[in-house]
Parts: structure tokens; sequence; C-alpha cells
């Protein structure tokens, strides 16, 4: 079954019969792990009731565009910008012709034209109304900016006639929404991931570890998971569930961190070190609790290996991507790694305060030997793509047709 886990769809309900799938859509995007939004044209509440669909969606459904409640919880540009995916099912003839000409006086309208996120439209009407050359323009128009078509599909209309025009089947879109997140860019490719923090024991209950969440290489392993890739995640512990369809190995210190991606790395083309590894772990373990004694007490430390620069060291390294958490001089600290380590990318962030660690947002610097560039302040899910294909790109740019494909 197609999966849409932690995905944000947005579903525009337009006016037409096929309304009443509507509220079967809103459930099964739900069911392959979607979270659902619902903007209803006016036009559409005459079809299916805005409170079959808030019963649905289990959220309130956005309706005006001026409503000045809605606009104090999630506003129109913050719900155009929470989207991952808008989906008009049904679109009517009149919403397509609204979209190809880049209306904005209603909600849907509004949240489509100020939205980043891909649109894509259901269409459904009457057959003579699809064939109409003034829709096919309309149709022409949106595909060419970058709007995705779902069906029609042909058969029997609510109207009596036979023809194109009939609204997809729930399930045809919920496998079609979920298509648009496989990117295919890392097809057939094998990736291992570290995440989270590491845990230096220094008894049976104490140990020295940092406030990693691990929740941007978790999001990074579903992105690559996503993108076609085989997806190895060497985790630390962190409190998140496994990503669907990921291999995750979890571990505790640095040491097993180390061994573990050393076991896998041998037929893996690009490495992405997300993991805050501590430097330090201590010399020794006590086998029982610790008592405490003195006023003071000196902890003897050593060094633990460098898991990043010791993939990159390897005779046969793959593309490795390392991260850089700061709290100043991002740049250049990030620079200095990206030569000490001898890796291929760094990817640096700032930490500290509420930025970074346990946010739900992040932006991030990417520092190659040829170029810098920005990824602006996003959802960590949304960053963990636009990393993944850019890493994509520079493997691709790197290695050409030398690809090695695990799977053709
Ligand atoms: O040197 P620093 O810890 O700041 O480097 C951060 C980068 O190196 C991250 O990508 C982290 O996953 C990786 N690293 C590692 N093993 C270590 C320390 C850091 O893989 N022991």
């Amino acid at each position: 079954m197609a999966r849409l886990t932690n995905k944000h769809i947005l579903l525009g309900v337009s006016g037409g019969i096929a309304a009443y799938k509507s509220a079967d859509t809103a459930r099964r995007l739900r069911d392959a792990g979607a979270e659902v939004r619902v903007i209803m044209t006016r036009a559409a509440t005459e079809f299916i009731t805005p409170l079959t669909m808030q019963a649905v969606s289990g959220h309130p459904v956005y309706q005006e565009l001026l409503d000045t409640n809605a606009e104090a919880g999630m506003g129109h540009i913050e719900l155009a910008r929470w989207a991952d995916v808008i989906l008009v099912a049904p679109a009517s003839a009149n919403f397509l012709a609204r979209l190809a000409q880049g209306r904005a006086d209603d909600l849907l309208s509004t949240v489509c034209l100020a939205t980043e996120a891909t649109v894509a439209v259901a269409p459904a009407m009457n057959q003579q109304m699809w064939s109409n050359a003034a829709t096919q323009t309309n149709l022409a128009t949106i595909k060419k900016n970058g709007v995705k078509i779902f069906g029609p599909a042909e058969g029997s209309q609510a109207c009596g006639e036979v023809g194109p025009g009939r609204m997809l089947e729930a399930t045809e879109l919920v496998t079609l929404t979920a298509a648009l997140f496989s990117s295919g860019e890392l097809d057939g490719l094998h990736i291992v991931i570290t995440a989270g923090p590491t845990w230096e024991a220094l008894d049976p209950v104490r140990g020295i570890t940092n406030r990693s969440s691990g929740k941007m290489g978790y999001a990074i392993a579903a992105a690559a998971m996503e993108a076609g890739a085989r997806v190895i995640l060497v985790s630390g512990p962190t409190a998140l569930a496994d990503p669907e369809r990921v291999q995750t190995i979890r571990v505790q210190s640095a040491q097993e961190m180390h061994d573990a991606v050393h076991a896998h790395i041998h037929n893996a083309q690009i490495f992405i070190g997300v993991a805050a590894v501590a430097d330090y772990r201590p010399a020794q373990v006590s086998a029982e609790k610790i008592k405490k004694q003195n006023a003071d007490m000196a902890l003897k430390l050593m060094r633990n290996p460098d898991i990043l620069a010791s993939v990159a060291a390897l005779a046969a390294a793959p593309y490795t991507v390392g991260f850089a958490a700061e709290t100043n001089a991002l740049e250049e600290h990030a620079r200095r790694k990206l030569e000490s380590k001898k890796i291929d990318l760094i990817a640096a962030n700032y930490v500290g305060d509420d930025q970074g660690f346990e946010a739900e947002e992040n932006s991030l610097l990417l520092i190659d030997r040829e170029n810098i560039i920005k990824l602006p302040t996003q959802a960590k899910t949304k960053l963990a793509r636009a990393l993944i294909q850019q890493i994509a790109q520079r493997y691709r740019a790197k290695y050409g047709a030398k690809i090695h494909r695990l799977r053709s």
C-alpha cells in the first residue's frame, strides 16, 4: 500500500457531485499515514457538509478567505506553507479555469497561488465539459505551470452520460499522491546514515550524552528512502519510532555506532553522518553504581573514534556528508571540518537556545569545495528532502554515468 507517513496533505474540495467521494479520499489519505486538512469551496458545501469533512480529517474545515477566526489559527499563508501537497479532488471545470487564471478570490484558489508545494488536481465533470476546448486550454495552462493532473477516468457519469470526466477513485488518488514523493533521485543506491546522540556509560545507570533528538537524521533517512535509496540508519538512543522501510540499527555508544557503520559501509555509495557523536567517553566504566565520596571528583575521559573521518578515509570511500552543529562562526568552523575530515559535503547549522536539536524547524548551510548554498528555515522533514535533492545532484555530478545501481 502507498505510504504517506507524516505528509501534510491539504485536500481541496470544489463543487461537483464527485465531492461525495472526498470523505473517502480524506480517510484513505489518513490511513496511509498523512495528516489531512481540508479546504472547501462554497459550492462544495452544497454536495457534502463541512461537518463530515471535519469528522474524517480530524480538523475543522477551512472555508472562507476572510475569516478572522481561521486567520487567528492557521491563516491562509501558513496553510499554504504547511502543505507538502495540495490535492484538489474533485476539481470542477470552474476551479480549473480559476487555477489557470491565477485567481485569488476564494480560499482554495488563493492557497494554490500562495504555495510552494506541488498542486495536484483530480478533475471531475460532465464529459462534454471536459472535452470543451476552453477546459482543455485551461488544462494545458495549469500543466505548463507545474500542476499535476490525476485522471479523469472514463465511464458512466452521474448525469447519465458516458465518457471521460469521472473522478478517480480514492485509492487511486492516494497512490498517485504518494508517488509525488518518490523522486527516484537515489534509485538503487545504498545509503548509511547515523542519527541521534550517543550514550557513553559511566556506570550501569549514568552516562554522558547530549541533546540531539535524532529528528533531523530520521527525517533524512525517510527522505532518502522516498528518493529510492536502500537505507540503513544507525541510531543512538532516541524516543523516535524506526522510520518505515528503513533498516534501523540501534546502538548506544560511539564505539558501537562506529562498528555498526563499518559492518555495513562496504556496499554503500553515500554516507551521511548526522549523529551527534560524543567526542570522549569515560576511560573506565564502573561495573557497579559509583558512590559519592569526596567533595569533588575527577573523570578521566578518552577520545572516541571519529566515525565520519574513518569512513572518508576508506580506500573505496562512499560520497561522505557530515554535519557541523555550531554555536558561532558557522561557515569558518564548517569549512575546517570539511577539510580536516576530508569529506565531500558539510551541512552546517546553528545550535543552542531554541535552535537545532529539539526544534521542529531548522536551516542549513551546505558547503563543498565548489560552492556554498543556504537551505532556508523550514520543517525538518522538508529540509531533509531538500538536502537529499542536493546530495543526489552532487553525487551525480561527481560520479555521473558511473552510478552503481544495486537494482536495475
Ligand atoms: O567534529 P564534530 O563532532 O563537530 O563533527 C561533526 C560531524 O562529524 C557530524 O557529521 C558527526 O556525525 C561526525 N562525527 C562522527 N564521529 C565522531 C564525531 C563526529 O562521525 N566521533
